[in-house]
């Protein structure tokens, strides 16, 4: 159970990392939060016009929980590692540093799945992309995305454990998505790539 702890406390800790922030504020744009969706993820780091900065967003994002699993994974188990992927996520979604005001742990979850099931995170990639290519909504990409993940790790891995460590972020991602889901409801999200009324 000591290893499990740490294996959350360690990915709690790399996953409260807010790489949007810090590499927009790094690069003079003031703070992410009061930009578009006020997120701090990739897809809000896009919205300021700079592609480069949203990659590395996305990247770093992904990194610091497919770090977090990949380590536990390869010191303890694959259990330990999965859990301290889930804590990444949970750390960047509720990061101490910013009062428990986080991201909605998109890129979290895919960086821990290619840490331990890089299967999976083909899948998830794939999935996403086919998606966000075919509809041009980042949130509706992930959601449903998250709505299949559970079953496609299930498939793909067969670990049960490993299925509700996933169903529970999936529920997490839902619910941090929520203004999402009005706003892809009431056709208000802001589709990617979109031209912004003074560039048209
Ligand atoms: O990566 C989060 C994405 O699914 C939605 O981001 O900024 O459009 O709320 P955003």
């Amino acid at each position: 159970a000591i290893i499990y702890a740490i294996a959350i406390a360690g990915g709690y800790f790399f996953g409260s990392i807010p790489f949007g922030l810090v590499i927009t504020r790094m690069a003079g744009l003031g703070d992410i939060r009061s930009i578009g969706s006020g997120n701090i993820g990739a897809t809000n780091v896009l919205r300021t016009g700079r592609k480069d900065l949203a990659l590395a967003t996305l990247l770093l994002d992904a990194g610091k929980a497919g770090i977090a699993a990949a380590i536990f994974s390869f010191i303890f188990s694959f259990h330990a590692g999965l859990l301290a992927g889930a804590a990444a996520f949970v750390g960047h979604c509720y990061p101490v540093w910013l009062k428990f005001k986080g991201g909605k742990g998109v890129a979290t979850f895919i960086g821990m799945l290619f840490g331990i099931m890089w299967q999976v995170g083909i899948a998830f990639a794939i999935c996403w992309l086919s998606i966000a290519v075919a509809f041009r909504y980042s949130s509706l990409a992930a959601l449903v995305t998250a709505a299949l993940l559970p079953a496609l790790t299930y498939w793909l891995v067969g670990d049960i454990f490993a299925l509700c460590v996933t169903a529970a972020l999936s529920i997490l991602l839902f619910y941090r998505h929520r203004e999402n889901i009005k706003r892809l409801m009431n056709g208000t999200e802001e589709k990617i790539g979109k031209k912004k009324a003074k560039d048209l």
